[in-house]
């Protein structure tokens, strides 16, 4: 079923390549999430600014709206590491699945550049006081596009059955698989993480000491109001993930106690997130650090997920002659060890560069409507 083998063994042991694959998958989930999140709520508070002639709506939509591009390159740089160790570990899987749907995996790059220009378009629309529902909506309808496409790819690569019949139909890759109950359900999870994630960024923004009290109490309330409605949303959605898959698969997640313990700790801690988001919304609980627990708790909500999907997608795949933990490894510890340090020492360059930003003069944040 599967292409032969690659002859290269992997350089290293397949648990610490899932390691830093599923760490670095949910920290892109997590900027995904922001970023769509922001972009709604961006919309929704500029629309009503305008219309209600409220200054501090529009202000409000302008503090997300500036951190927009950055947010993005944290969704692009976030998405490559995974996407290396995907190639890596599911390369015969991931290489087959992305040539039959080519024409769109390809264009992914364009969707990516042309959402990314939207959303400096969004920014210079709110400083020239001009409406930006059409630009913005734009920018998150192509966003919201780029992640069908890699949920297409990623429930693809699990169905080696219907490739040769794909690969006749479309040789260029002009399609995209059809007959998988689990493709937009797995879609709609990480777009419904949107609101929850993105709400609660929006709480986290509203501690800005130099934001007016009326943009603050915005930001904290349209917050906390679309994590509620994302977390519930994402909960459903969830369940309906799981329940679409077959019973060797629940078998497969039943028996490993990292997937179950994975798969309750997801849904508790997004059902944390979602119950911290709607209390800061409701003004029960203001405390930074209370907004800082909702992030975490919906970080680890992202990582958690990413487990369970990782065992979604081996369980699967054992059922189809395809055993990761079966491939050779043959590890190349020197560079391992290099990798790791520099990895370490990139940890360390974050941690310096988010303590210049927090020490920088603040940016100017007053706009008119
Ligand atoms: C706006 C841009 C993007 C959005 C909305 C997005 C969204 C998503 C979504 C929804 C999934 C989960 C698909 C599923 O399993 O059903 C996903 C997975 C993934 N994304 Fe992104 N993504 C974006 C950009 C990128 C970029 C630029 C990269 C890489 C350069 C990337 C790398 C990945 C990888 C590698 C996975 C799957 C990893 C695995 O299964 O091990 N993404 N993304």
């Amino acid at each position: 079923m599967f292409p032969t083998p690659d002859p290269i063994p992997l350089p290293a042991p397949v648990w610490l390549l899932k390691l830093l694959s599923l760490l670095t998958l949910g920290l892109h989930f997590g900027a995904v999430m922001i970023l769509v999140g922001s972009l709604i709520l961006t919309i929704y508070l500029n629309v009503k600014g305008r219309a209600r002639q409220q200054v501090e709506y529009v202000q409000a939509s302008y503090v997300l709206a500036k951190r927009l591009p950055v947010i993005m390159t944290y969704v692009i740089n976030l998405g490559v590491p995974p996407l290396l160790f995907l190639q890596v570990l599911y390369g015969q899987q991931i290489y087959s699945s992305s040539v039959l749907i080519g024409s769109l995996w390809i264009s992914v790059i364009i969707q990516l550049m042309l959402a990314y220009w939207l959303l400096y378009r969004t920014i210079h629309g709110i400083e020239n006081r001009k409406p930006i529902w059409h630009i913005a909506g734009l920018s998150l309808l192509i966003v919201m596009g780029i992640g069908q496409i890699y949920s297409f790819n990623m429930t693809l690569m699990l169905r080696p059955e219907v490739w040769n019949e794909m690969y006749h139909n479309s040789p260029i890759g002009m399609q995209s698989p059809k007959g998988d109950p689990t493709i937009t359900p797995r879609w709609l999870f990480v777009m419904a993480g949107g609101p929850l994630f993105g709400g609660l960024w929006a709480v986290l923004l509203s501690h800005m000491a130099y934001l007016g009290d009326a943009v603050k109490a915005i930001l904290r309330r349209a917050g906390g109001l679309i994590a509620g409605v994302g977390g519930v949303l994402m909960l459903a959605m969830g369940y309906r993930v799981m329940s679409l898959q077959p019973a060797e698969v629940w078998a497969g997640i039943q028996g490993s106690q990292l997937h179950l313990y994975g798969l309750y700790a997801a849904g508790a801690t997004i059902a944390v997130a979602t119950l911290l988001g709607v209390a800061q919304g409701m003004g029960k609980a203001r405390s930074l650090a209370v907004s800082n627990l909702g992030i975490v708790a919906a970080l680890l909500a992202t990582i958690t997920s990413a487990i369970v999907r990782d065992g979604v997608r081996d369980f699967t795949l054992l059922q189809k002659g395809f055993d990761v933990n079966a491939v050779t490894v043959y590890p190349n510890w020197s560079v391992v060890i290099v990798f790791l340090l520099l990895f370490v020492i990139m940890l360390g360059v974050i941690y310096w560069l988010l303590n210049v930003m927090r020490q920088a003069t603040p940016p100017k944040e007053e706009i008119s409507i």
